[in-house]
């Protein structure tokens, strides 16, 4: 009886270790340095994001091509848009779309139509945009409607 429960707590163990032990090819630890919010917003125009994008809480006009579809960053969302992934969709767009857009809209044959930088962008002008852009994203909380009895 003491053996199996032994035996019962080590795989237990087993199992928890196991699950904690990060995949190597996981973000785990990435970390850019600490940018600057004003240089963001400046790259944003610099680079010419704003032909594609607006900012939500910002005064940033696009640049009005009609061969583009606007897609908005900022704002509230549901659920909580990470440092991490707003790294990867500047970067490696295809990685995952937008939500909320038409896939024909923004993407092309599986592609992102969005443009990339990754051959002229500085990896500081990358830590400033992510700092820039991350203060414009707003987690709107989900307050389901209280369920009211009816008598
Ligand atoms: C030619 C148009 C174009 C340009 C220029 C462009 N983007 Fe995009 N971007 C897109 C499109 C289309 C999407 C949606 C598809 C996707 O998620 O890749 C997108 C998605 C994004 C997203 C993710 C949005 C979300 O809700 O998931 C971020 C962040 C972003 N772009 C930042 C930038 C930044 C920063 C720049 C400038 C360095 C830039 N983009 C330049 C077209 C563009």
């Amino acid at each position: 009886m003491k053996l199996r429960l032994k035996s019962i707590l080590t795989a237990c163990l087993v199992l928890l270790v196991s699950g904690c032990t990060p995949d190597p090819k996981s973000g785990k630890g990435f970390t850019l340095p600490e940018g600057d919010a004003q240089r963001g917003m400046e790259t944003f125009v610099a680079l010419n994001c704003n032909v594609c994008h607006t900012v939500e809480g910002t005064s940033i006009e696009p640049i009005e091509t009609e061969h583009h579809k606007i897609v908005k960053l900022g704002g509230k969302k549901g659920y909580v848009v990470t440092y991490g992934e707003l790294v990867t969709s500047i970067i490696n767009p295809s990685h995952r779309f937008a939500i909320g857009y038409p896939l024909d809209e923004i993407s092309k044959d599986g592609e992102s139509k969005m443009r990339l930088y990754n051959d002229e962008m500085t990896v500081s002008q990358l830590a400033d945009l992510v700092t820039f852009l991350e203060q414009h994203y707003e987690l709107e909380v989900y307050h389901p409607t209280p369920y009211v009895p009816y008598y």
